[in-house]
């Protein structure tokens, strides 16, 4: 036996999300911005992983998994508002017995970027009911579902996801507008503050044990592009604050106080039982001047950084010290840390093996040095729909071959198998 140098209860497993696998989300914005052709391939069938979700829980539980994080498609609960389906509920609840009833710690996300038409059609985020909205839709899946749920990611990426499809315009709704992003950001803040609320409250309400409760941050790393420079450290710093600590700060605070936002008080304070962590890379930033947007600079791409990593089929870095960095940069929040995910896209299996032992190392490496991480959940599962790049990018410990929905283990999928038995790197 090697050094055990995982805690002996830590959750080990990966995470999907409904679009990205389920396939014939009909009645969400996604869909609605694939048919209008705004991406480059429809998301169609996905993995068919509606219809063959136990096949798929199966293949974790075979790969020793103890932790299986999944989304709600929360178009298929509530169609129309106000108006919840029994029968899509049943199914999220039968994903939950299944995972459980195999030994399996449900991770139970609540909304992972698709909106139902509806809700987008009446503002979505940008609307000022929005946060109630989705509070009642937080209550109904708390009081469905929350038996067998102890994990709650109420919200997926907020951040990015605000930047994504209101500035950068990629996903929907293609806005370009950074006012609309601050305001987003903000109902994406009072969201999960109602939410967290009424999920304790539903809990207390049935006498159950008190859930844990989160969100999934993306931390992105942002490095100076010039090391001397002292204006490329200001960007840096000043991305690193707004995308990867404001939001924390304002649920921790229970306040949103930050310049060019409007100042927020939020329902509660210390909305997070832990935090949510997802992490896959780093960008280095050239400031772009001195008043805003142009002081966050902009991403170089000129890649002549001496330690720049290699890149993932996407062109992502990978840098798996960041891991490191960002586990004990965020456990000065003193709550216990979930990796809610981490993983890369690669045609060449043997690179996701190096990645995902590489990666648990640094995880490892900051466990030992202090940081209260409880788990780490690999993303992804599957191959799956990666939004608007479509299937190029291959995330997943298992192959999907679209043509037949053939599911095939990656040797990668074993290696992480043994690093979870042995419990060790
Ligand atoms: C994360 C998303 C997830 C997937 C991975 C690659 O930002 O949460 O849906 O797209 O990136």
């Amino acid at each position: 036996m090697g050094n055990v140098e995982f805690p002996e209860n830590f959750l080990w497993g990966a995470a999907t999300s409904s679009h990205q696998i389920e396939g014939n989300n009909r009645n969400n914005d996604w869909w609605k911005w694939e048919e209008e052709g705004r991406v480059k391939e429809a998301s169609g069938k996905a993995c068919s992983g509606y219809d063959l979700y136990k096949e798929d829980i199966g293949l974790a539980k075979d790969l020793g998994h103890s932790a299986h994080r999944f989304s709600l498609e929360w178009s298929r609960i509530e169609p129309e508002e106000g108006r919840f389906d029994e029968a899509a509920m049943a199914h999220y609840r039968d994903i939950i017995k299944h995972a459980r009833a195999l030994g399996m710690e449900p991770v139970v996300t609540m909304n992972h970027f698709t909106l139902p038409l509806w809700f987008s059609e009446r503002g979505g985020w940008l609307s000022d009911k929005s946060a109630d909205v989705f509070a009642v839709f937080a209550k109904r899946a708390a009081e469905y579902l929350g038996e067998d749920v102890k994990y709650w990611i109420t919200i997926n990426e907020p951040v990015g996801f605000a930047y994504t499809s209101f500035v950068e315009g990629s996903w929907p709704p293609g806005h370009h507008s950074f006012k609309d992003a601050i305001k987003v950001f903000i109902s994406l803040l009072k969201a999960h503050s109602l939410a967290y609320d009424i999920i304790h409250k539903i809990y207390k309400q049935k006498g159950r044990k008190p859930p844990m409760v989160s969100i999934a941050k993306h931390i992105h790393l942002f490095a100076p592009c010039r090391k001397d420079s002292p204006l490329d450290i200001l960007s840096a710093k000043l991305r690193y604050w707004y995308f990867n600590k404001l939001f924390i700060d304002s649920l921790m605070s229970g306040f949103c106080l930050a310049p060019g936002l409007p100042v927020t008080r939020l329902p509660m304070k210390r909305s997070l039982d832990f935090l949510g962590v997802n992490y896959y890379t780093r960008d280095f930033i050239r400031n772009a001047g001195l008043i805003p947007p142009r002081i966050f600079g902009g991403v170089c791409t000129y890649g002549h950084h001496l330690d720049f990593g290699r890149r993932n089929f996407l062109k992502w870095e990978i840098f798996p010290q960041g891991m490191y960095d960002v586990l004990t940069e965020f456990s000065k929040y003193k709550l216990p840390i979930l990796i809610t995910e981490n993983g890369i896209c690669t045609n060449d299996d043997r690179e996701r093996s190096d990645f995902i032992l590489k990666h648990l190392k640094e995880v490892s490496r900051a466990i030992k040095d202090g940081a209260p991480v409880f788990g780490y959940l690999h993303w992804s599962l599957l191959d799956n729909f990666e939004w608007a790049h479509g299937f190029g990018p291959r995330f997943g410990l298992v192959e999907i071959d679209y043509a037949t929905q053939e599911r095939r283990v990656r040797p990668s999928a074993r290696i992480y198998a043994r690093i979870i038995k042995e419990g060790h790197v």
